[in-house]
């Protein structure tokens, strides 16, 4: 599979596994599936509660835990100093491995702010050898902004919402000037009517596929990674396909029109809204 390179030396498949939701024994099954079918990017996060079914699926995959790349978020209630880092070794122990390959900030919660003391936590992490490479999630620039001044560090990644009705172009650029890989979460609007588009669903029918490959493999072609997450194993199969489907020129611009500006499936703006 393409891979892409973040400037923390971590080398990113172009499709990963969306974890949520998956927990227990039942997600462990999933999740250890979706690695012998070939995924190699796993995202999870604490407020998942599901690292140890992450863990107990790496374990159980037979994949070699150096080909994985396991990725857990820190939540918004342990951002001072102390409790993230606690968070971040409770993390580590929850998946039962020794490190963790990439850590984020899960949401910035500005009106808290204390983002860039949770971001000192997670380079200390790193420096640690707790987490191999260090990002965020939901970031907007201005927060990059405070995080680079403040530590000099830029994330590895910026994992946000984006899909065709939300495609995050402004974001995107902003990333990408910086050297930020972004990764999509919820990549196929959570299943909701993107799936029934009928721009996308004309598409699909051009290149004899379904619209999750067109919309998977837009988000290659747009140089994002996405996430999705799927229970049954030939939807795993035919999303991991998905990253070798090529769009033409017209089909990306097709889908380039879709674009909304209130287009987030749940009005989660981070410059408002926030997770704890
Ligand atoms: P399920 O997990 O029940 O298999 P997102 O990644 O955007 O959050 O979307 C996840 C949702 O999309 C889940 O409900 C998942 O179903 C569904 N899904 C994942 N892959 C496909 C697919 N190839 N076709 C249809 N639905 C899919």
């Amino acid at each position: 599979m393409p891979e892409t390179t973040t400037t923390d030396g971590l080398t990113l498949p172009r499709i990963g596994f969306g974890t949520a939701a998956l927990k227990g024994q039942h997600g462990a099954r999933t999740i250890a599936a979706a690695l012998r079918t070939g995924y190699r990017l796993i995202d999870s996060a604490f407020n998942y509660e599901n690292e140890g079914a992450v863990g107990a699926a790496v374990r159980s995959s037979g994949v070699p835990r150096d080909e994985v790349i396991v990725t857990s978020k820190l939540p918004g209630r342990h951002h001072a100093h102390d409790a993230a880092i606690a968070a971040i070794e409770e993390s580590v122990y929850r998946t039962g491995l020794d490190h963790l390959d990439l850590y984020l900030i899960h949401w910035p919660n500005p009106s808290q702010g204390r983002y860039v003391e949770a971001w000192e936590a997670l380079i200390e992490a790193r420096e640690r050898g707790l987490v191999r490479a260090i990002g965020v999630s939901n970031f907007l620039p201005e927060h990059v902004d405070r995080l680079v001044e403040a530590t000099g560090v830029v994330p590895a990644v910026n994992q946000v919402e984006l899909h065709p009705y939300f495609p995050q172009a402004d974001q995107r650029a902003d990333d990408a000037s910086r050297g930020i890989v972004t990764e999509a979460w919820s990549p196929l609007g959570r299943a909701s009517e993107v799936l029934q588009d009928p721009v996308l669903v004309r598409i699909a029918e051009g290149h004899g596929a379904s619209v999750p490959e067109v919309i998977l493999a837009w988000h290659a072609r747009l140089g994002v990674v996405p996430l999705p997450k799927a229970t049954a194993l030939e939807r795993q199969q035919q999303n991991l396909a998905a990253i070798d489907l090529e769009l033409t020129d017209a089909d990306v611009e097709a889908i380039a029109s879709l674009a909304r500006p209130d287009g987030r499936n749940n009005d989660q703006d981070p410059a408002v809204y926030e997770e704890f």
